[in-house]
């Protein structure tokens, strides 16, 4: 019988809501300019869900899309991981209600919150069970509806996010595929990033729909430059490999200054980087899947070359993922 060692990226899928909001609309909302927005983020436009459409409808869309890329239907996944942090509902889990719109039932699924480091978080747990024999096929999603926890009165955080969706389907291989992932947290820096009430503190403010995300932006800036360009030395140093080795920088679309920084850590041209920021803004644990099937689709990722993918959010978390693909 094979021993199974690896995992690999069998196909991507994306997948953005139909609604689009741009920096020029924002302007006629809150007091801010496009300039100001451009220049501080790059960003431009983002995508936000419909009123009726939830993250586990974000997520089936970019899911059935990976699953045709990797040629496999969805009876054939042992294993189904959801990042997100804005769920469809408390419980049951957003992996186990695209489990049931998927048709399928008995394989394990579960979600992992991280926020934007989410989806590494689970790309790291399924190249684990992978490699641990457990799994043969596993969907991997980064879906979120982060307008809902938006302050659309709030000029310092509404500009900065949007919804979105991305998928992968790893699957086990003879060779990697995935080389090395890294992941982290700090949860001493919960205040500078997060929403202050949940189901079991503040549930009024947030059954009233008064629970918004607050950030402290230049301090959570600092922390992301320098933490992202340790991780990047990190990983390629547990691999022994130079940072000239790298084909393509699929960072977190956070702040086009941030992808900017870590990209000049790495002496990478920005030619090498994949930048989704300007027309998804920042879209948690869907940024960096959808960042990696656009490129993918788009035909600039190719078989075989070397990626590095990395993610800095809320908690603080953050974390990396080495892989040929
Ligand atoms: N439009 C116009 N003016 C604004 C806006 C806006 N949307 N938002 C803030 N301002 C004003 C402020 O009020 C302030 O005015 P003041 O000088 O009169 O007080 C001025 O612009 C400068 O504000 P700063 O917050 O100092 O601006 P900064 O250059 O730090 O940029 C930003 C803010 C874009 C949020 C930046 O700090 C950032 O990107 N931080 C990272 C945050 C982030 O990406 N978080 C996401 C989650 S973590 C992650 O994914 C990395």
């Amino acid at each position: 019988m094979n021993v199974v060692h690896y995992s690999r990226i069998a196909g991507t899928g994306g997948y953005l809501p139909a609604q689009v909001l741009t920096n020029a609309d924002l302007e006629k909302r809150i007091d801010t300019t496009d300039a100001w927005i451009s220049e501080r983020t790059g960003i431009k436009k983002r995508h936000i869900a419909a009123a009726n459409e939830t993250t586990c409808d974000l997520a089936e869309h970019a899911a059935r899309r990976a699953l045709t890329a990797a040629q496999i239907t969805a009876g054939m996944l042992d294993l189904i991981i959801v990042a997100t942090t804005t769920p469809d509902v408390v419980f049951p889990s957003t992996a186990c209600l695209l489990q049931a719109r998927l048709g399928i039932g008995g394989c394990a699924a579960f979600d992992v919150q991280a926020v934007c480091t989410g989806f590494i978080y689970a790309l790291a747990i399924a190249d684990q069970f992978i490699r641990g024999g457990t799994s043969r096929r596993v969907l991997v999603v980064g879906a979120e509806t982060l307008s809902r926890i938006i302050d659309w009165t709030d000029r310092s955080t509404c500009v900065l996010f949007g919804d979105g969706a991305g998928a992968v389907v790893l699957e086990a291989a003879d060779r990697p595929g995935i080389l090395s992932t890294h992941l982290h947290a700090d949860g001493q820096y919960q205040s500078l990033l997060h929403v202050p009430a949940g189901v079991s503190k503040g549930y009024d403010q947030l059954r009233n729909g008064e629970a918004y995300m607050q950030m402290e932006g230049k301090e959570v800036f600092k922390v992301a430059v320098n933490t992202l360009g340790r991780i990047a030395d990190e990983t390629l140093a547990h691999n022994q490999m130079d940072r000239s080795q790298i084909d393509w920088l699929v960072p977190h679309q956070a702040n086009h200054r941030i992808i900017a920084a870590t990209a000049e850590k790495l002496k990478l041209p920005m030619s090498q980087v994949v930048v989704t920021v300007a027309e998804h803004g920042n879209t948690s644990a869907a940024s960096v899947p959808l960042a990696l099937d656009v490129a993918v689709r788009d035909g600039r990722i190719k078989r075989g070359e070397i990626l590095l993918l990395e993610a800095f959010g809320g908690g603080f978390t953050w974390g990396s993922a080495l892989l040929r693909y």
